[in-house]
């Protein structure tokens, strides 16, 4: 019979070679598929959004990621920084987010975010450019004895609540700006792009 003539080693060499160019095939036919839908770093560059999951970051810590080649923190204010918010505004060059070029409307609001825990800043100095510093302590520092938390740019001594608000007296001009975003869900932001819906 035809099946007893079948060398039963041989069977398995072919049949594993099948298996191995047929997943060869796959992937080649994949590369392609993936390439389409992957935007590219030149895309990200030129303005693409950004999809960033932050469902990790626990109370009061900060992480980066990069849109259109520059940093955005991304922050989860603990109760204390919310409450310490108010308690600034009279030492603030625009504790009201007045100058509406920082901000999308949606984030014109006394913690400058859309869910008053999650800010999201992009971590350019408004004076000229330097990258604040993270200072988060609740305590006296060398530039600020009465420091509350915030950021603090070191190029020529700026400092911002932990809104992104800029201190009456330094260089810096304006507030941090806030970029678009919107919650793809809870634990997912987009930036890049205003929530649907808003103006
Ligand atoms: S660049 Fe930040 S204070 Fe000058």
């Amino acid at each position: 019979m035809a099946n007893q003539d079948v060398n039963p080693g041989r069977r398995r060499f072919l049949t594993a070679t099948t298996a191995v160019v047929g997943a060869g095939g796959a992937m080649v036919a994949a590369v392609p598929f993936i390439a389409s839908w992957q935007p590219s770093a030149r895309a990200e560059l030129a303005g693409a959004p950004v999809t960033e999951n932050f469902a990790r970051l626990e109370p009061g810590q900060r992480m980066t990621v990069t849109w259109r080649g520059q940093p955005v923190f991304i922050i989860r204010r603990t109760p204390q920084q919310l409450d310490l918010l108010a308690s600034q505004d009279s030492r603030l060059r625009d504790p009201s987010s007045d100058n509406l070029d920082q901000q999308p409307a949606y984030a014109r609001n006394p913690h400058r975010s859309v869910k008053p825990e999650l800010l999201v800043l992009v971590g350019l100095c408004t004076h000229l450019g330097c990258v604040p510093l993270f200072r988060p302590e609740v305590e006296a520092q060398p530039f600020d004895s009465e420091w509350k938390g915030g950021f603090y740019c070191p190029c020529h001594n700026s400092r911002f609540d932990m809104a992104g608000r800029v201190y009456a007296g330094v260089p810096a001009p304006t507030n941090l700006a806030v970029p678009p975003y919107r919650f793809v869900d809870d634990g997912t932001l987009m930036i890049g792009v205003d929530p649907e819906g808003a103006a």
